[in-house]
């Protein structure tokens, strides 16, 4: 086949890393961590998490960077191209057409969240927080998730910040954003952390944080814990897989891994660190859920001194790791389209991102006109749930542990030892047997853990 496009390959490891990092650093490490450890009683849930992340997140990981760069193409060719090779079954490809569908549901909806952040550095520069109590915080949420125009001018923006370096191409664009945004965003959250420890309420944080009490522990939280490892990691959708094709052939991509998973650990970690000390300070809770970084928080910026300030960097930060990771879940899907069309992705980037823009109204009028809109419910499942709650649920709780399973299997099952080995790169020989005995048995358990509690549940 002739290449009509572009080469695309990192120029350096640490644009890799940083790229990698970039895309598992999101919404999920910022909002989502610090709400879930909340609400499933801090330390606890930290501690499950770190250890479900090492024993599952980590192998899947390992595995599916090294799919990328077998495939040396985007995730749907990569898999056509392994099944070719090894003289295995059609099915595997499911692998690649799983994590792209699924890359570009999410997309849709990663990008309205992405819109409330960049939305909220606005009200912070403008001082909106000044004053607020519980009530007023909420209702100033309520106003700007309840009216979609609003919420589309900000999703329109999000996108097209992230069709922007997505279609200047993977060294001029991708790299180049990442390489930049990526320091930025730990010097922010470095700062913000530091400043939390100066806080009153620093110590009844880490309390919280910290303190291991068994008696919290449910298996729901266990599930919890699994499944934002697989969405904070950035496995399963084709991110990791893109990247990895990207990569040259010498890096060791297990070193990789752990770099980037315990990055993407400590962020999460650190995202804590300046959260929580803001919220035991002001008297606020620790469970409020997903409001916890949207209404919560702005409470507590209204009242610190320096709170403009802090606010919105609070919410750049928030607003940068939301676009490095979107540019993953786009790049998958440009790629494949790439390889297959005969159009630039200066084209294809801007192609995708209307789709997905279009994709994304649903969930836009999610939390305003279709509200009470439960699209499954006349099948009689998900009855409660709004189009994004669905999406969120399908994507979360099916697409990925299915594609997750499926890579282990055939990472762990179908390849040879050998051809695995050689895949891995440097240094492998240490840590292989203790990787292959996760990728086989520990990670498919925790994943048909997660369809059982489902069906259960
Ligand atoms: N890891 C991102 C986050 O924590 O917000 C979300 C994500 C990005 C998941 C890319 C999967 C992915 F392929």
């Amino acid at each position: 086949m002739t290449i009509s496009y572009a080469p695309r390959h990192w120029t350096s490891r640490f644009a890799f890393l940083m790229a990698a990092i970039g895309s598992a650093v999101g919404l999920g490490n910022v909002w989502r961590f610090p709400y879930l450890a909340g609400e499933n009683g801090g330390g606890a849930f930290i501690l499950i998490y770190a250890l479900t992340t090492l024993a599952i997140a980590l192998p899947i990981l390992i595995s599916e960077i090294m799919l990328g760069r077998m495939g040396r193409q985007s995730p749907i060719n990569a898999m056509r191209g392994l099944i070719a090779e090894h003289k295995t079954l059609r099915l595997w490809v499911l692998i690649g057409w799983g994590g792209t569908i699924g890359a570009f549901i999410v997309l849709s909806y990663y990008s309205v969240i992405g819109g409330w952040a960049l939305k909220y550095i606005e009200l912070a520069l403008t001082g909106a927080f000044a004053g607020e109590t519980n009530e007023i915080a909420a209702s100033q949420f309520s106003a700007v998730v309840g009216n979609p125009y609003n919420l589309w001018i900000w999703q329109t923006l999000f996108l097209a910040l992230t069709v922007f370096i997505v279609a200047a191409g993977v060294t001029s664009g991708i790299e180049r954003a990442v390489v930049l945004l990526m320091p930025l965003l730990f010097v922010l959250l470095a700062g913000m952390a530091l400043y939390a420890t100066t806080m009153s309420g620093f110590g009844d944080a880490m309390e919280f944080m910290f303190a291991f009490n068994l008696a919290k522990v449910k298996p729901d939280t266990i599930l919890a814990a699994i499944g934002q490892g697989f969405f904070s990691v950035s496995i399963s959708l084709g991110a990791m897989m893109t990247y990895g094709a990207y990569l040259d052939k010498e890096a060791s991509i297990g070193r990789a891994a752990v770099i980037i998973a315990l990055a993407d650990t400590m962020v999460a970690l650190l995202a804590g660190i300046a959260i929580f000390p803001l919220v035991f300070t002001y008297g606020l809770q620790p469970s409020s859920g997903p409001g916890l970084t949207f209404i919560t928080l702005p409470i507590a910026f209204g009242t610190i001194g320096n709170g403009i300030l802090i606010g919105a960097v609070f919410f750049l930060l928030l607003s940068v790791a939301a676009v490095t990771s979107a540019i993953s879940l786009l790049e998958p899907i440009v790629a494949w389209l790439e390889e297959g069309v005969k159009l630039s992705r200066k084209w294809l980037a801007p192609l995708v991102g209307a789709v997905a823009w279009v994709a994304g109204i649903g969930t836009v009028l999610s939390f305003n006109w279709w509200a009470d809109f439960h699209p499954l419910a006349a099948f009689g499942v998900m009855e409660q749930m709004t189009i994004f709650d669905v999406l969120d649920f399908t994507t979360s709780n099916i697409i990925m542990p299915t594609v997750g399973l499926l890579m282990s299997l055939f990472a762990g099952w179908v390849l040879s030892g050998k051809v695995v080995m050689d895949a891995l790169g440097d240094g492998a020989k240490a840590w292989f047997p203790l990787w292959r005995f996760a990728l086989r048995y520990l990670a498919p358990l925790g994943v048909v853990s997660i369809f059982v509690a489902n069906v259960l549940i």
